[in-house]
């Protein structure tokens, strides 16, 4: 069951857990790249200051350092930090459901990615990300639309499709359990609009992935922490045996969720 908006529970996966560095270089593997263009297409980020906030193990802190170059700076933020040793990064421990101030800024520009939806709180966090830009700065909000009926595309055989099908389905209902959101990614437009950002655009990448791809690995770096999620929805540990070794199988092709890329300025004085 969906938890009402603003009771806080906790995101159901752990920065510091088994399998979080294959999850978090899946992650980097899909959608770098794409957020990279999609920010590089917003502003000249030379000399920015940018707040990157839930930055994970921090590959796109990275990224956006590169991006601003010797004169700009990241502030990049977790609830369970990496330790990144860059002189254009400060690394701060903050968790978004707290009372604790963001850092103040201002900023030029605030990009967040597979945060938000995670947090029932997500519309205040909204309104404090936007808080810590300046006038003409630019929030990048992006967030999973997860596709769950059908994703895959090809399977060795069908009861290793009904199996991942299943997989998906029962995976997506623990995170769902735990109060994601999955439709806030189709949300986050009109919530920046509502908030005055101005020339507020989306643009959706997706992917096919198969098995063995660090996308693949993604998703079984996390099935040590649903295991016990799994379980109690049903799944045998045979049958989690059985999708860990088919994520390996390259005969396993399977539609990413659609990463939803939302942006939105604020307003000049
Ligand atoms: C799916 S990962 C996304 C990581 C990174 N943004 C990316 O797209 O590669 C979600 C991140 O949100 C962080 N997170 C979860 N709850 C948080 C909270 N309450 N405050 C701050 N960060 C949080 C997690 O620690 C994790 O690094």
């Amino acid at each position: 069951m969906t938890p009402p908006t603003g009771t806080v529970t906790p995101y159901p996966l752990d920065n510091t857990a088994d399998g979080a560095d294959a999850h978090h270089h899946g992650l980097a593997h899909l959608l770098d790249n794409f957020s990279q263009h999609r920010l590089a297409g917003l502003r000249d980020w030379s000399g920015a200051h940018v707040l990157e906030v839930g930055c994970g193990k921090g590959s796109f802190a990275r990224r956006l350092a590169d991006m601003v170059g010797d004169s700009g700076h990241v502030t990049a933020t977790d609830l369970k930090p990496p330790a990144l040793d860059h002189d254009r990064i400060t690394v701060i421990q903050h968790d978004l459901t707290s009372d604790t101030a963001l850092p103040a800024g201002p900023f030029d520009g605030v990009h967040t990615r597979l945060v938000l939806q995670h947090l029932p709180t997500r519309e205040d966090i909204l309104d404090r990300l936007i808080a810590v830009l300046r006038p003409g700065g630019v929030l990048i909000e992006e967030a999973w639309r997860p596709v769950r009926v059908n994703p895959v595309v090809a399977a060795p055989d069908p009861d290793s499709r009904y199996l991942y099908e299943r997989f998906a389905h029962a995976s997506g209902r623990i995170f769902d359990d735990a109060g994601t959101d999955p439709h806030w990614a189709k949300q986050v437009p009109t919530a920046m609009e509502n908030r005055g950002l101005t020339n507020v655009d989306t643009v959706i990448h997706g992917s096919f992935w198969r098995g063995g791809d660090p996308a693949a690995r993604m998703v079984a770096g996390t099935i040590p922490q649903l295991a016990d999620g799994l379980l109690a929805k049903g799944f045998t540990t045979a049958d989690i045996d059985a999708v860990l070794e088919l994520l390996h199988n390259p005969a396993l092709k399977v539609e990413s969720h659609l990463l939803y890329s939302t942006s939105g300025y604020v307003p000049q004085r």
